[in-house]
């Protein structure tokens, strides 16, 4: 069957800054954090040991070119910009977004631009990180330089990438720095990050300028174990907790009443200005990014909670290891196709069929040189569960989902934080010693997708 996409559809990958360009003046938590514990990253590589985008970008662009690319999204490192967080603007920094953004246009692809995609300037980070107000404000002063720029030709703009994760890796889950295991501070966190996000969207508002302002999100569709109430709560908890906390704030300009009254009655509400429900409202956007990886799946809890363990969200359930499931065993995340079509249904459905895109959607895989044939990654696993993904969103568009694109994860194997390199996810073989690019098979697969703006299955 051939699946054909609506016209001017956005066929192109994502990358972020501080995974693929290294060399970098200002310092982030990872710099310090990496310094600090290197056993805490995979075989103990570090950010600085990048693709090298900073030095490669213009034959890198050549390649997204001759992947066919129409977009692009990558972001603008904030400490590379202003490298202590809120003094001077870096030059140099405007010269390379600059050269970046110029030759993406004139190749022909629309850059979508990322604002802040986990690297915090170490500088903020000493200053309280997003737990500090000043640090909301910082932001939004650095977002506006960033519009003002180049917002005259960057028309799409994303204020975070998967917010949940910084809140989920720094102050929950120790897997970003500062490891702090504490939920109140987990929810401030999550709170300013919304604050940030709608001063950004108000002074873009303010700018008038030519574009589109929006984020982007990490949506894990929650399904419960069965239809046994206790299972359909336990999934409810954790979608509010995990989706609704950032999808009602920018999609309908405030929080769900049920999360707000769950976390009232555990006394973990961060602390509340009477201004910010306004301010919140004004931070609805115009477009969505949805990044699509795995979904979450739950079940009642089948034990008492420990009152003497810290408050988690692992509190009203249990993950749920449903028999037979896909596996991605390198990542360790389920793969689950159909997910993907019920993000779109339930923003169409519940969200007033909002516009948007997917994001990212991808498969890091381990020690990809073992499927080299003449000198080519014949990654064939990666076109399956591409056209396996993109199968379901095409029935989610012609059933009126208002997607407008699809952007995998990543263009070429790039830096994958506490991984690493471990998992490799890009069209493209970077060789780490000589920094060589060759095209995988699913490079080429993509570059006839989006070329015929359609697929045979
Ligand atoms: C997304 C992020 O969560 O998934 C990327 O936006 C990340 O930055 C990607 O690299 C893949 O996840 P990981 O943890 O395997 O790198």
């Amino acid at each position: 069957m051939k699946y054909s996409f609506p016209e001017h559809f956005w066929w192109g990958s994502a990358s972020s800054a501080l995974q693929t360009e290294g060399t970098r003046e200002g310092q982030t938590t990872w710099d310090y954090w990496f310094d600090r514990e290197p056993n805490r990253f995979h075989n103990g590589v570090g950010p600085q040991q990048t693709s090298t985008f900073y030095q490669h970008w213009k034959t890198d662009i050549q390649l997204l070119k001759q992947l066919n690319h129409n977009s692009f999204r990558t972001s603008i490192s904030w400490a590379r910009l202003i490298p202590d967080g809120i003094g001077e603007v870096n030059p140099q920094a405007v010269d390379f977004y600059n050269q970046v953004i110029d030759e993406l246009i004139e190749q022909g692809i629309t850059p979508f631009i990322t604002l802040f995609h986990f690297d915090m300037p170490m500088a903020m980070q000493e200053i309280g990180g997003w737990e500090n107000r000043d640090v909301v404000e910082a932001y939004a002063r650095y977002a506006q330089i960033c519009f003002e720029l180049f917002g005259d030709r960057v028309l799409h703009w994303f204020t975070f990438n998967e917010p949940i994760v910084p809140v989920e890796g720094g102050y929950l889950y120790d897997f970003h720095y500062p490891n702090v295991v504490d939920f109140r501070r987990a929810a401030t966190v999550a709170y300013h990050t919304v604050l940030a996000h709608a001063l950004a969207v108000r002074a873009y508002r303010a700018g008038h300028y030519a574009g589109e302002i929006g984020i982007v999100l990490n949506l894990t569709p929650s399904y419960p174990r069965s239809q046994n109430p206790a299972d359909v709560k336990a999934a409810h908890i954790a979608d509010l907790m995990f989706n609704r906390s950032f999808l009602d704030p920018v999609l309908r300009g405030e929080y769900p009443a049920d999360l707000v009254t769950l976390l009232k009655s555990y006394d973990q509400l961060p602390a509340c200005k009477p201004e910010d429900s306004a301010l919140i409202a004004e931070g609805k956007i115009d477009l969505l990014g949805v990044n699509y990886y795995q979904p979450r799946r739950v079940k009642c809890r089948d034990s008492a909670v420990n009152p003497q363990a810290p408050f988690m969200p692992e509190w009203f359930f249990d993950n749920y290891e449903m028999p037979g499931r896909k596996m991605n065993p390198y990542r360790g995340w389920e793969i689950y196709e159909p997910g993907i079509y019920d993000i779109l249904v339930n923003l169409r459905d519940n969200y007033g069929n909002t516009r948007c895109f997917i994001s990212e959607n991808g498969m890091g895989v381990e020690n990809e040189q073992r499927f080299i044939e003449n000198g080519q990654i014949n990654d064939q696993y990666r076109i399956d569960f591409i056209s396996g993904h993109l199968t379901w969103l095409h029935k989610g568009i012609s059933e009126g989902c208002n997607c407008l694109g699809y952007h995998m994860w990543t263009f070429i194997d790039n830096w994958s934080w506490c991984n690493a390199y471990k998992n490799r996810y890009g069209f493209i073989q970077l060789d780490l010693d000589t920094q060589q690019r060759t095209v995988k098979k699913s490079g080429e697969w993509f570059a006839a997708t989006s070329l015929n703006n359609s697929f045979d299955k």
